[in-house]
């Protein structure tokens, strides 16, 4: 495992996404260019973290799930798996909980 991977494991550990590895993993390469690194949004893509975001999806992770699958990425919509979803919408809802 390289330094990168040991530092992006720990981060997540610390933002409370436990070992969703998978989900970071995807949400790095397929995510991150238009909702930024740290889900806080960038120039394509609104936050994925924060109040906003929390009042919408908090305790909804079947519909947050269903809504990355059909919808996101917005440039290749339903090319996700299931199970990719499910990582994504735990991850999504993990960090938005952390400290909570
Ligand atoms: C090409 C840019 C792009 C990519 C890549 C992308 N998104 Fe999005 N996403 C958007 C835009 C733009 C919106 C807002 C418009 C809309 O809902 O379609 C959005 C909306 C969302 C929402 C709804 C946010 C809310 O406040 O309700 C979620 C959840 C989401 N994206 C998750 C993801 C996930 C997970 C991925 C990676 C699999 C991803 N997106 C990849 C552009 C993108």
């Amino acid at each position: 495992m390289s330094w990168m991977a040991v530092i992006g494991l720990l981060a997540a550990a610390s933002l409370g996404a436990g070992d969703n590895a998978e989900g970071l993993k995807i949400y790095a390469e397929r995510c991150a260019v238009c909702h930024g690194r740290a889900m806080e949004g960038a120039e394509e893509g609104p936050p994925l973290t924060g109040p906003s975001f929390d009042a919408t999806w908090r305790g909804k992770r079947a519909a947050l799930r269903e809504r990355i699958r059909r919808s996101m990425p917005q440039d290749q919509p339903g090319s996700l798996t299931g199970r990719q979803a499910i990582a994504l919408a735990a991850l999504l809802l993990g960090r938005s909980s952390s400290g909570h």
